[in-house]
């Protein structure tokens, strides 16, 4: 059976630290030059329908480091859905590929593509959910901390992709999430409900508050994402004016915990979400935040895409213990 990543959700919490601890050993022995083929000769499709930095350059050097190839497909490539249904598209790639990661508009056409083909399909964003930055977010923030049950997480401004995979990714790993968002911009409800269920078992708490000061309050962590996110574009106007006052500035930063560690998904809109004083002060880690996707991506990939058939007793770690055995060899 193939295995997706479409949501932290679907992720038990051993398979997130299984993820950790795999991107710890790549990332180390990227920094010894430490040669790590663990994919080779296999391909990535990367299918992208809206812009991208960070996703598109981290997945592409992730296989180039891992040994493997990837393949970008813009927009104006493939057109699923126009030029071809869902399903031919996805089942043609999958005779092809070994793994596709897609960033589309929305979250149906993710959903569509993971079921029709049969190859691992893995979010690189939807407007509903953004899961390997979150992946990537708390895998920066055990390697500061050492930890994370207990943390305590401030978000604010939208509560967009971002946050919603926040909210999954905060009950997963026991921590203690506040989004502050203004009225009308609070994160999905259905996600919520279903990450709030989650919270009880992992002594997680997650709040919506229309307060930045109360996301700041005590918090090791303040997060924010643009205001206005790809797709949204004609709401600029109005995002301008209804989200002032969900900023993250000195005068934030000084409410928070005095050690409080500032995140940023990237791109940012300087002196919109964030002030330059913050994004490049002492208390940032926003450029750590985005170097670390490429490592937890990597383990990710070999995660997915580096599984031999196996028969169905066979878990993923047995075999990522396998794998990582042989690489050592
Ligand atoms: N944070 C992030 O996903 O950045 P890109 O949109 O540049 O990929
Ligand atoms: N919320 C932002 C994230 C970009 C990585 C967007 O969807 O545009």
């Amino acid at each position: 059976m193939k295995r997706d990543l479409i949501s932290i959700r679907d992720l038990t919490r051993g398979e997130i630290e299984g993820f950790f601890d795999l991107a710890t050993d790549l990332k180390h022995r990227l920094k010894q030059n430490q040669p790590h083929p663990l994919l080779p000769g296999k391909t990535l499709a990367l299918i992208f329908e809206k812009p991208s930095l960070r996703t598109r350059v981290t997945f592409e050097v992730a296989m180039t480091q891992l040994g493997g190839h990837a393949i970008y497909l813009d927009p104006q490539d493939i057109r699923l859905g126009e030029r071809e249904t869902v399903g031919d598209g996805a089942r043609n790639l999958s005779r092809w590929v070994d793994g596709i990661v897609a960033r589309t508009f929305t979250h149906k056409l993710l959903e569509l593509l993971a079921e029709y083909a049969t190859v691992p399909v893995i979010n690189g964003l939807t407007e509903l959910l953004h899961p390997c930055q979150v992946l990537g977010d708390l895998f920066t923030l055990q390697e500061k901390r050492g930890r994370l049950q207990g943390l305590r997480v401030g978000f604010v401004g939208d509560g967009n992709n971002v946050c919603n995979s926040w909210l999954f990714g905060a009950a997963k790993m026991g921590i203690h999430f506040v989004a502050a968002c203004p009225p009308g911009y609070e994160p999905n409800r259905d996600v919520f409900a279903k990450a709030r269920a989650e919270a009880e078992a992992t002594q997680a708490t997650l709040k919506i508050t229309h307060d930045p000061a109360e996301a700041a309050r005590d918090a090791d962590v303040l997060y924010t994402d643009v205001w206005t996110s790809m797709g949204h574009e004609e709401q600029r106007a109005r995002r301008m004016r209804d989200f002032q006052g969900f900023q993250i500035n000195q005068a934030l930063v000084k409410a928070a915990h005095e050690d409080v560690m500032v995140m940023h998904c990237l791109p940012a809109h300087r002196g919109e979400e964030i002030t330059d004083e913050v994004m490049d002060g002492r208390h940032s880690i926003i450029l750590d935040q985005a170097e670390n996707r490429l490592h937890v991506q990597k383990a990710i990939l070999v995660m997915l895409l580096g599984r031999p058939a196996q028969t169905p007793r066979q878990g993923w770690f047995k075999t990522l213990t396998r794998i990582v055995r042989a690489s050592e060899r």
